[in-house]
């Protein structure tokens, strides 16, 4: 029963408003009798003058019924005779907590005064009736006293204990729906269907959490399809070289190929596409490791110039091939960084660079070092990418001209893995490029590790 959040609420407040009740009972009961203690003594005093001159006028009057038809109204009385320990009217003198002092004192024509509170307030009058003393002593009848004002108060509060719970129950329903939707949702979210959304007018904490869920949904919707669009570009990117594999190993199989020399084309295809996939397989664990690791990035310092250098004359094999010159201006340069990680980002930005490039071309590596931060600029002279493209071209597996990359053997995978390396080293990777001109990437990197 405790349980849902909405009977915790409404317990909360019956529980809130039961002992807020019974304090402003107790509390507004006191302040009442202080106000009318004053006020009761007063009239005290006149009942009582009254009741002794009616008594006094009237000799012959039996004194218990008189007595007793004056008490019933609103006072208990209690008349005591001179030298006489029994009261001529009334009972149980010991209730009364009257002390014998203060007996004598009314009897010899005091008036007493009790100082306790009502309905615990007593008054005792003096007067004479032929040669004898008399003392009357009232008090307020508790009952008398206490019905009209605990009635009062009955009434008010169970009044606003009903009215208040029944608003509090429609409200509290009402603060409560967005909660209730929301589970609602996370259920549908958890079952794999991104969309929902909640409707929204509230400001209030539970409008922003609301606010937030819906932008956390759009977000997972989002993630759920480009993951779904990864997994499809991912199949695509292994369907096709392994449709060719399977197609040039069947027909070598079948002899349906002769030809020594086209043999051997085929099975030049063969490892091409094989390399091609194992490119792949090595770029997905690359991104997937970038994606997921706790710590991707080890940073060290290290020189930079000379990484670069190091790199070139790696690719060497590639860009002699197609008779390019790479011309490399860097001064001597210590960055922190993760070198391997880097060296990728250089590769690949190379790579490019010497694919796009026409034959016999010029590739230019810069490297300027400002006072907290590198920039490395690759430049080549090749076809460019158009202004519409840019932005998509750090896309995983986007490729500008796909029958161009699958040339290349290129998955559309490098520039993806190159900027989150970037990125993770806290720089970014931007990209000029003017069609028929050529196309410049400038790596911008820290030069102190403080990711
Ligand atoms: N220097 C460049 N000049 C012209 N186009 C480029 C250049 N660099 C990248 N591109 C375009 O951007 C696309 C994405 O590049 P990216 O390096 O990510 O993939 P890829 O080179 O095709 O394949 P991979 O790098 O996985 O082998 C390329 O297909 C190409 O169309
Ligand atoms: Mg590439």
């Amino acid at each position: 029963m405790m349980k849902t959040l909405y009977v915790q609420i409404v317990l909360t407040f019956l529980g809130a408003i039961l002992i807020s009740l019974i304090i402003t009972f107790l509390i507004s009961g006191r302040i009442h009798m202080y106000q009318v203690g004053d006020r009761l003594e007063t009239r005290m005093e006149e009942v009582g003058k009254d009741i002794i001159q009616l008594y006094k006028g009237t000799p012959e009057m039996d004194e218990t019924l008189y007595f007793d038809s004056m008490s019933s109204v609103s006072f208990d009385l209690l008349l005591m005779k001179e030298q006489s320990d029994t009261p001529v009217y009334g009972k149980n003198l010991d209730q009364w907590g009257l002390q014998d002092d203060e007996l004598q004192k009314v009897l010899a024509g005091g008036v007493y005064r009790g100082h306790d509170l009502p309905p615990r307030k007593v008054v005792g009058l003096p007067f004479q009736k032929g040669e004898e003393s008399y003392a009357l002593f009232l008090r307020p009848n508790f009952k008398f006293f206490f019905q009209d004002f605990e009635k009062l108060m009955l009434i008010l509060f169970s009044t606003i204990l009903v009215i208040g719970s029944v608003i509090f129950l429609i409200s509290t329903r009402w603060i409560i729906s967005p909660i209730k939707e929301m589970t609602q949702s996370t259920k549908e979210l958890a079952r794999g269907n991104f969309n929902v959304f909640i409707k929204n007018k509230r400001k209030d904490e539970l409008g922003n959490l609301t606010n937030s869920f819906n932008q956390m949904t759009r977000g997972l919707g989002e993630l759920d399809e480009m993951r779904h669009q990864f997994v499809t570009n991912v199949s695509h990117e292994i369907q096709t070289p392994l449709t060719s594999i399977q197609g040039f190993a069947k027909a070598l199989k079948d002899g349906v190929v002769k030809d020594a020399s086209q043999q051997k084309e085929y099975l030049s295809i063969i490892e091409q596409e094989s390399k091609r996939l194992s490119v792949l397989s090595q770029n997905l664990l690359k991104l997937a490791r970038l994606d997921t690791d706790q710590d991707p990035i080890q940073p060290v310092p290290y020189q930079l110039d000379e990484q670069l250098r190091r790199v070139i004359t790696f690719l060497e094999p590639q860009w002699t091939a197609k008779e390019n010159d790479i011309q490399l201006d860097v001064k001597p340069l210590k960055i922190e960084g993760d070198k391997d990680q880097l060296e990728q980002v250089w590769i690949n930005l190379l790579t490019n660079a010497i694919r796009y490039n026409p034959v016999g071309g010029i590739i230019k590596v810069t490297a300027k070092a400002s006072f907290d931060h590198v920039e490395i600029a690759i430049s080549d002279h090749g076809e460019g990418i158009a202004e519409e493209e840019q932005h998509r071209i750090f896309d995983r597996f986007y490729k500008v001209d796909p029958s161009r990359s699958k040339q290349n053997n290129g998955n559309g995978l490098g520039l993806s893995i190159a900027q989150k390396i970037t990125q993770l080293h806290g720089g970014k990777i931007e990209v000029e490029s003017d069609v028929g001109v050529g196309t410049t990437f400038y790596v911008t990197l820290p030069l102190k590790a403080h990711y």
